[in-house]
């Protein structure tokens, strides 16, 4: 059931490809159009659309955290994301033009389920982004796009993130697109590169042999600290979250900019820093923030696990490790940089002698609040 590997965990990584092209298929018209059959609301519901909050719990918080860059960018409607633990207890201001958009592998976890509940109460339209047919959270909401990751096993959310990722880029290219913000061949162009992340991440899975020997490398170290900016900031809390739910060990995720106000207190000799540098395309000047707060942590002894752009030769100066990705457009890069730090953390966890699938203290839907 295992399909030949030794966790689920490694399983539903190897099909994280093929979970991101069955939730783009029959989603995207031939001549580019976003089509999205299982939304309930209308057209017009979402061009009078003024407010996106985005609301989830752990890995699916990420996945919200980047579709507020995404819908930001893409929309230019203000998008605020929020744990969904904290949402209704600050009386958040929602109205009928509020879309809150909720994030939930399970479509069980209850403190999801209680924020859309006060989000309905207070009239806003709920669209739903679950991977689990028929559950709670869809069955609550106006709408709902489902991820066709497939059922997913171990604890840890792997596919479920990369697809929740892709839901969220096609909300925000629908948004854009119905809304006039985005040209149609400019909404054409994102989609085709879209269509071609099965392929990058299948390339990219397929030379992690470093990452492997990494993780025996890394599996006594006594903590490992992540930095990244604007989407990568998520990914490195996410690359965080992984290693602390399957490894037991210390981990945090910073934006890179925030390091000079106190985490770089940390930084010791050794101190392994998974560093997430963005696309040096397009927005060079993001990239080179993080390349500057690279050196500023290895001046201080860090050691540094750099992930970084193919083509980006220059970052390999400051890596003492380097994991390259395949090019993506800058918005799409999650999907292909959150994957080696998944790998890194299941193998780190594997190398320590823990259970993967079944970390201690956890389950896969969490349904108390
Ligand atoms: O089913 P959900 O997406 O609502 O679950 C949310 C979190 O409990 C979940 O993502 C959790 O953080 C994972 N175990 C992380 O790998």
């Amino acid at each position: 059931e295992k399909g030949g590997y030794d966790y689920f965990m490694l399983k539903e990584i190897a099909e994280q490809p093929q979970a991101i092209a069955d939730t783009l298929l029959g989603r995207l018209s031939e001549r580019g159009d976003i089509v999205l059959d299982e939304v309930r609301l209308t057209d017009q519901d979402l061009r009078d659309v003024d407010k996106v909050f985005i609301v989830a719990c752990g890995t699916s918080y990420h996945a919200g955290m980047v579709a507020k860059y995404a819908i930001e960018h893409w929309v230019r409607i203000p998008c605020e994301v929020e744990l969904a633990s904290e949402f209704r207890y600050r009386d958040p201001i929602l109205d009928r033009s509020t879309l809150m958009i909720v994030i939930s592998q399970s479509g069980e976890t209850m403190d999801t389920l209680m924020a859309l509940r006060h989000a309905k109460e207070q009239k806003a339209r709920v669209l739903a982004i679950c991977n689990t047919n028929g559950s709670t959270i869809p069955r609550e909401s106006d709408a709902v796009l489902y991820t066709h990751g497939g059922p997913e096993i171990a604890v840890a959310s792997t596919k479920a993130f990369v697809t929740q990722l892709v839901a969220c880029y096609l909300i925000g290219l629908h948004l854009a697109q119905i809304r006039g913000v985005m040209y149609a061949d400019e909404v054409a162009a994102v989609v085709s590169r879209l269509r071609r992340t099965p392929d990058n991440l299948r390339e990219l899975l397929t030379r992690m042999e470093d990452v492997r020997e990494l993780a025996r490398d890394l599996k006594t170290a006594s903590t490992i600290l992540f930095i990244g900016r604007h989407v990568g900031f998520p990914v490195a809390l996410e690359g965080a979250l992984k290693l602390k739910e399957l490894a037991y060990m210390h981990a945090e995720g910073f934006a890179a900019g925030e390091l000079k106000h106190g985490p770089i207190a940390l930084i010791d000799k050794g101190t392994p820093v998974v560093c997430v540098v963005p696309s040096p395309a397009g927005r060079g000047v993001l990239r080179d923030k993080v390349v500057s707060n690279i050196q500023e942590v290895r001046a201080r002894g860090a050691r540094t696990i750099v992930i970084a752009e193919e083509g980006d030769d220059e970052v390999a100066a400051y890596a003492d490790h380097l994991i390259l990705v395949p090019r993506t457009p800058t918005l799409l890069a999650p999907l292909m940089t959150a994957v080696p730090l998944q790998i890194l953390a299941c193998e780190i966890a594997a190398a320590r002698g823990h259970d993967v699938d079944q970390p201690r203290n956890l389950a896969k839907s969490v349904t108390v609040e």
